[in-house]
């Protein structure tokens, strides 16, 4: 059976596929006859979209010389240069957060948050299933237990009302993934925590100016958490951030990214190191985000319009659901997701819907699918240190409760998605999408007979 496709895969195959889109426009469009676009392109019509779609990452040439001042500077490393404190600063501003720790990747901002947070060995996290595999194995390297709380199908997120129950006397932290940049209903999930003296730790690493009740993500918990791995809507090959309003906590970020060297009022138990790692960003990553701020905000408007564009028109097309945002909240969209009822298509199952979106030139995902049945968090509980952390009686009810994920099942088994860079496009190239469901919809029984 072929692996199922990766978030970054598909983001890589869908430039791809633009490219290569791109070429059939030029190429091949005008052979084809005018009568076919009535015609599904998986059954031989032409393609709704015959162009390209926006590449991604974007630079630009004037880019360049900051860069090539870094490279010339020699101060390569973060001590060496000022470059990593000022994207801190200026990240830190435009999120109003109090202060940013700029870090190696999203997975290492994660990893210095569950540090300071006091995640220990032995202890669980109350964390989305529906997110990137990366969140999970946060959890795991510390080795701490990654407790699924449910997926809410409405709105792709952690059910703030399935928390409760999943608590134990393990349990430090919540860590809610707002997830395709989409905010969580994040007032019950602190309110929750604060009930029960538990950390709140936000992935936030899909949702740069994300907002919920006119905060940004990142600020909401006690720590927030974000990526800048090449796909990301803010970009620097590799990258992340953890930010935050308190000092305390910050400085204790400072200092375990930095080998556990003493940073501010964080003297460590010696004076000088206490525990840590090397999660440091370079000055190479930091001047490559500077370039890229005030872009990031311009096209995360426009990103915003078309797909509030798109919310607007899908949802009046019967068997697509569009995504539930909490109140006061405003999505950036590092996925446009839905949700495809296949009974309103003649049965069409949703593999083979994707196949003629994708054919109508518009590249699409199922998103995530069930990774805790993958063997991974097998492999972590069966290992000697899970052994000797847990007993055997919560492994086997902990394995047991992943069958209790009814929401995150249907939301795996039932979502389509297209990437950020397709918003980037013009609005009536947007339209295409609407165009191509609808199409879709009018040949379904065909195409579900094909
Ligand atoms: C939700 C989520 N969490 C964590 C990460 C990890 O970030 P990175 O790839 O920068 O380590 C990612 C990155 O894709 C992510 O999407």
């Amino acid at each position: 059976m072929k692996p199922p496709l990766t978030r970054r895969g598909f983001i890589h195959q869908t430039a791809a596929a633009s490219a290569s889109l791109a070429w059939l426009g030029s190429q091949q469009a005008p052979r084809v006859l005018a009568a076919d676009t009535v015609q599904p392109a998986l059954l031989g019509g032409a393609p709704v979209h015959p162009g390209g779609w926006p590449g991604w990452p974007i630079w630009r040439q004037s880019w360049e010389p900051a860069v090539l001042d870094v490279l010339r500077s020699g101060s390569w490393f973060r001590g060496a240069g000022e470059h990593v404190a000022e994207f801190e600063l200026a990240y830190a501003k435009l999120l109003g957060a109090k202060r940013c720790l700029a870090t190696a990747s999203g997975t290492t901002a994660l990893l210095v948050a569950l540090q300071v947070m006091d995640v220990d060995a032995g202890d669980e996290v109350i964390v989305s299933p529906y997110t990137f595999i990366a969140t999970y194995n946060a959890i795991l390297l510390k080795k701490a237990l990654p407790v699924f709380a449910d997926t809410d199908p409405a709105t792709l997120n952690l059910d703030p009302a399935t928390i409760p129950s999943r608590i134990t006397d393990r349990t430090r932290a919540i860590m809610p993934v707002h997830i395709y940049g989409m905010p969580c209903d994040m007032d019950p999930i602190n309110a929750i925590a604060r009930e029960h003296r538990l950390a709140v730790i936000e992935d936030a690493c899909q949702a740069w100016l994300a907002e919920y009740k006119g905060r940004k993500c990142g600020t909401l918990g006690d720590l927030g958490c974000f990526s800048f791995q090449n796909s990301k809507h803010l970009p620097s090959g590799e990258g992340g951030a953890v930010t935050g309003n308190r000092d305390d906590l910050l400085d204790r970020c400072q200092a375990f990214h930095n080998c556990g060297r003493a940073f501010g009022n964080f003297k460590g138990d010696r004076a000088y190191f206490t525990r840590g790692s090397n999660y440091r960003m370079q000055q190479f990553q930091a001047v490559i985000l500077l370039q890229q701020l005030e872009k990031l905000v311009r096209e995360t408007a426009w990103r915003g319009e078309n797909a509030d564009h798109l919310q607007a028109q899908l949802a009046t097309i019967p068997g697509i659901k569009t995504v539930r945002l909490p109140e006061n909240s405003r999505s950036v969209w590092h996925l446009y997701a839905f949700r495809y009822d296949a009974r309103e298509f003649n049965g069409l199952s949703r593999d083979r819907f994707m196949q003629a979106l994708s054919a109508e030139g518009i590249p699409c995902t199922g998103g995530y699918h069930e990774q805790y049945f993958d063997g991974l968090l097998d492999e972590a509980i069966q290992s000697r240190g899970f052994q000797r952390l847990f007993s055997p009686q919560r492994l086997k009810a902990y394995r047991d409760s992943l069958h209790e994920l009814k929401g995150n099942r249907e939301v795996c088994a039932t979502t389509v998605a297209v990437t950020q860079n397709l918003l980037l496009a013009e609005r009536r190239e947007v339209e295409h999408v609407v165009e191509a469901v609808r199409k879709i919809q009018a040949h379904s029984a065909a195409l579900a007979r094909a």
